[in-house]
């Protein structure tokens, strides 16, 4: 049953690296650099990165292997692969994974423009000297003609990776990227280690223990979400690179590296940013966060050390767009793989139209950062978590053999296949659905605060 009705993508990984780098690539991200230091400072501290760490291991890894089977056993691109496992009636999960994909493409891209702004900005100018001058600058990158060019850059550098291919594009950009983004953030660990009051910047977010945070509502829901996002499970862009993977290659393993890599970016990024902040004595801007703090906080901290401070913002910002393409060229995917597989397009045409689409869909947050914010809430948050819920459900209760099946077949030890599959079912499931109810409830009360 799990060969007989596999579609036939055209191309594979060139290896098991390959495969492994680019779903790193897709995991690493803005939202490890800039996500997790944003919601590690909303007060959650050490509690929510526990609880971080917790839900990646226990509830995010058994769904990114549900994803990969769902992709490989099917062969299909992920508008279609739920139907091909559950039938018909699962036909909505593949329509939300498209919706999910294309909404997130069309903020991250706008992200992207920022962070390549920031970065033209730092080889060309000196950095903003106090914060208000870099909140000027912000509000120029971030609206405007600036935040639009930007964003369609982004778009188009992220359409001729996907259009170039699985291997001579993706594959090919992940290869070299991603050990580069290793090194830069090592590098820039080791420096912010020395900065005069560093142990405060530890100390005041990764250390500061408080165990009534394991329970408050927020530190849940940013828990959840940043776990989700950060991996990259729950809209099927892993599902899609999967499809493109070896029959014999270790799904448990592959699935634990990625993740791996991903907490471990995620960790280093903390140690960067949160001494930086301390020493700068920024921790009052940083803590009443917003999605620019930052682009605001960080040049106006490194403005203070002249010229080398220079080379380390521009560092920083280099590192983070590399980070950002190999992520955003995942989100196309989705909706590039699924038009190809549905409609027989071609990859070229498809990639262009969705990239027309999405350049429109994404104006909105060009233009008002608060849209950008509910995008980030909608699609990254509550669809995104929807989708791992449903995928653990056809996976975990509606089609458990064919994850037994493609786990085993390709050689995982019944007993790990046995652990996985109970997870999946009654872990992985029961905590989603909680998740995911705090996760709206949370975001309606913000919403209808917000709004009044
Ligand atoms: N994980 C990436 C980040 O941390 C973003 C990303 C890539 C993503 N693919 C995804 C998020 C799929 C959700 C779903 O920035």
């Amino acid at each position: 049953m799990t060969s007989g009705d596999r579609g036939h993508p055209p191309e594979q990984w060139g290896s098991s690296l390959g495969f492994v780098l680019a779903a790193a690539g897709s995991a690493v991200g803005l939202g490890n650099l800039w996500g997790f230091a944003y919601r590690a400072s909303q007060g959650g501290g050490a509690a929510f990165v526990v609880l971080y760490l917790l839900i990646v291991a226990v509830v995010c890894l058994p769904v990114l292997v549900a994803e990969m089977v769902l992709g490989r056993s099917t062969g299909h691109a992920p508008l279609l692969a739920p139907i091909t496992a559950g039938g018909r009636r699962w036909a909505p999960l593949g329509w939300l994974f498209m919706a999910a994909a294309i909404g997130i493409l069309s903020y991250y891209a706008v992200l992207m423009g920022w962070t390549g702004r920031s970065l033209i900005h730092a080889l060309s100018a000196p950095l903003p000297a106090d914060i208000p001058a870099a909140e000027r600058f912000f509000a120029g990158i971030s609206s405007g003609g600036d935040a639009v060019l930007g964003h369609l850059i982004s778009l188009a550098l992220t359409g001729v990776v996907v259009a170039a291919g699985i291997k001579a594009g993706i594959e090919r950009l992940t290869r070299w990227a991603m050990p580069l983004l290793f090194l830069l953030l090592l590098a820039l660990v080791i420096w912010a280690a020395f900065l005069p009051g560093a142990h405060e910047g530890y100390n005041g977010f990764l250390l500061r223990w408080d165990a009534s945070k394991l329970t408050d509502l927020t530190t849940i829901r940013n828990a959840f979400t940043q776990a989700f996002f950060s991996i990259g499970t729950g809209i099927g862009a892993i599902l899609a690179y999967s499809t493109y993977l070896n029959r014999r290659s270790g799904i448990p393993g592959e699935a634990v590296a990625v993740v791996g890599m991903d907490t471990a970016v995620g960790l280093m990024a903390g140690c960067i940013t949160f001494p930086l902040v301390a020493s700068f004595g920024l921790v009052d801007v940083v803590s009443s966060s917003t999605v620019g703090t930052l682009f605001i906080s960080l040049p106006t901290g490194l403005a203070s050390l002249g010229g080398a401070g220079r080379v380390v913002a521009a560092l920083f910002f280099l590192l983070a767009y590399v980070a950002a393409i190999t992520s955003s060229v995942s989100l196309l995917e989705v909706p590039v793989s699924s038009l190809m597989d549905r409609l027989g397009w071609s990859r070229s045409r498809s990639v262009w139209l969705m990239v027309l689409l999405i350049a429109v869909i994404g104006l909105p947050s060009c233009l008002d950062v608060a849209v950008l914010e509910r995008m980030d809430a909608l699609f990254g948050g509550v669809c995104l978590i929807a989708g791992g819920l449903l995928l653990a459900l056809l996976l975990g209760w509606q089609v458990p053999d064919r994850f037994r099946t493609d786990l085993l077949e390709s050689g995982s030890s019944p007993d790990l296949v046995r652990l996985l599959r109970w997870a999946l079912r009654w872990i992985s499931v029961p905590a989603i659905s909680l998740g995911l109810l705090i996760s709206i409830i949370d975001l309606a009360k913000s919403w209808s605060g917000a709004g009044a």
